[in-house]
């Protein structure tokens, strides 16, 4: 398989947070799955770690790919989350959930020691909202969901409002995530107070998790074609 370089370095770099005996949350995306692969190599060389797979997507690459694997529920704590991310703002905020995992990947981070994000250069931006928001949502009752989290982009200063039902086939259905529930896909087009909209999303009836991580991460990398930069707080 063809890799994305800056994808592939991001990754290669996070291997350094990997020590031996560690329990790894293993993130979701083609990031994640560089990731995933490289693990994969060091596990065959010898490392000795355990997985906590954030998709069902991953599970089956970290099967293929030889990392030994975890239920979440037979962990209490995890060493390191090693994450893609779809927007990465100076604080470290984060908007995730573009490949749909958000609530697995929000569970795994949350109870993680360390977050490590790892994306191409790109990602990095100044004010998180031009990738739209992705909010997990009960299928029961999704439309009214829908008009209460467009009311909380607008309470909350975003530059924009539309919130759309995330579909995909030929016969544009929904998508459903491995938890079985909707994606809505808040274009918020500028988030100016993510703490606020992430507060106000977390109130609304019928909404799971939404897709904003904030305070999570502690590492992010960012991968260009030729190096990989590391930054911590
Ligand atoms: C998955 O739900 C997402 O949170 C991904 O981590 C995010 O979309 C980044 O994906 P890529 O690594 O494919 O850009």
């Amino acid at each position: 398989m063809s890799e994305d370089p800056a994808k592939f370095n991001a990754a290669r770099a996070a291997l350094d947070f990997i020590d031996d005996g560690m329990i790894v949350g293993l993130g979701t995306g083609s990031t994640s799955a560089s990731f995933v692969r490289q693990l994969g190599e060091r596990v065959r060389g010898g490392l000795r770690v355990k997985g906590v797979p954030t998709s069902e997507a991953t599970r089956n690459l970290a099967e293929q790919v030889g990392v030994p694997l975890l239920e979440i529920s037979q962990v209490t704590s995890i060493d390191v989350d090693v994450d893609g991310a779809d927007e990465i703002d100076p604080q470290f905020r984060l908007i995730k959930g573009g490949g749909g995992a958000l609530l697995r990947e929000k569970i795994v981070a949350a109870a993680s020691t360390r977050m490590v994000v790892i994306a191409d250069s790109s990602k990095w931006v100044e004010t998180l909202g031009a990738f739209a928001l992705p909010v997990e949502v009960t299928r029961f009752g999704f439309a009214l969901t829908q008009a209460r989290i467009h009311e909380a982009l607008r309470a909350t200063g975003c530059a924009g409002d539309e919130v759309v039902l995330r579909v995909s086939g030929k016969a544009n259905e929904p998508v459903i995530t491995d938890g079985g529930n909707y994606i809505l896909d808040a274009d918020a087009k500028r988030i100016p107070n993510a703490d606020e909209l992430g507060e106000a999303l977390k109130q609304i009836a019928g909404v799971v998790e939404h897709g904003l991580f904030l305070g999570l991460a502690q590492t992010v990398i960012l991968g260009t074609p030729s190096s990989a930069e590391v930054k911590s707080r």
